[in-house]
């Protein structure tokens, strides 16, 4: 198997995940060089992780075949600018994580003939249970796929798409999936405690649910309307609450909301263009 040297730029949420996930998959830590600025990150990561960090991108990234652009996505242009002329010398796969970054930007403030992968990972990633669409674009060879499919998959699931317009549609899927949990859980809390349960109980309830669903959905064959039918006896409580949220359009309302976001997504991307 092909070696990873990393050099991830912004020890952030992301990045300190990513540092985490590939530690704990066997990368050893001096495999990896952290960019960041700031000094007190910069200790806890030699401390808890035992890597390299520094200030210096460009030392950063001198030893690396992958480039981990995990900065916000209003950073990426000044953080990257600054890199090309080592780039153009060492050659490595750039893998940015920055929400709504085209590579077509990301390619020009590289250097052009730099390969760049873009992922979407999300939240739950912090736990190493993410899930990430990852777009490649055709011209990118195998290895350097390989690679980033190793770095990203050491938080979660990764799932390839064929264009990068479909990692519109993931950020607003998985991206921001998981504030739709999130919301569903709370308005069932609030349910149950209207109802009449201590708001402690209908939280827990609501948490372990959700926690417990989660885990059933992942387990097996994932075929989610089988798993809600298992749980639907014919005339029973399951039934009167989901023809409930069907009388309600839920179907209609979860597509809009997924459009919303999709199309927010598309809006904020024009902003990071390369000029
Ligand atoms: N968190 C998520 O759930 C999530 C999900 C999907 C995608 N993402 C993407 O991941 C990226 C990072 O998100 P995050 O939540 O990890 O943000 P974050 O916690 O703010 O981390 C960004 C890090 O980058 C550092 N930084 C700023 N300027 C830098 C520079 N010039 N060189 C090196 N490092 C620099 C920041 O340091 P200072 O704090 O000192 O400025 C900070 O530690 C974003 O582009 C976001 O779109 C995040």
């Amino acid at each position: 198997m092909s070696h990873l040297d990393l050099a991830v730029l912004g020890a952030g949420n992301m990045g300190r995940a990513l540092i985490g996930g590939l530690l704990r998959q066997g990368t050893r830590p001096e495999r990896i060089t952290v960019g960041e600025p700031s000094a007190q990150a910069r200790q806890a990561l030699e401390r808890e992780f035992g890597v390299r960090a520094t200030t210096d991108n460009i030392t950063a990234v001198r030893e690396a075949n992958v480039v981990v652009v995990a900065v916000k996505p209003q950073d990426v242009a000044a953080v990257l600018k600054p890199l090309a002329p080592e780039f153009a010398r060492s050659r490595p796969v750039v893998l940015s994580v920055a929400a709504g970054v085209r590579i077509a930007a990301l390619r020009d403030w590289c250097g052009n003939q730099i390969p760049v992968i873009r992922a979407m990972p999300n939240r739950p990633a912090l736990v190493g249970a993410g899930v990430s669409g990852l777009y490649a674009p055709a011209d990118v060879v195998a290895t350097q796929v390989d690679r980033v499919e190793r770095v990203m998959g050491s938080v979660g699931e990764v799932v390839r798409v064929e264009t990068e317009a479909a990692l519109d549609v993931v950020t607003a899927l998985s991206g921001s999936g998981p504030a739709y949990f999130f919301l569903l859980a709370e308005l069932l809390a609030q349910a149950g405690t209207r109802l009449g349960l201590p708001a402690p109980t209908a939280h827990r309830l609501s948490v372990a649910t959700l926690y417990g669903t989660g885990l059933l959905a992942h387990s097996g064959d994932g075929d989610l309307p089988r798993l809600r039918a298992e749980v639907t006896s014919k005339g029973g409580t399951t039934e009167a609450a989901l023809r409930a949220f069907g009388a309600a359009d839920l179907a209609g309302i979860v597509e809009r909301a997924v459009a919303a976001a999709a199309a927010r997504g598309r809006e904020l991307a024009q902003q990071y263009v390369a000029d």
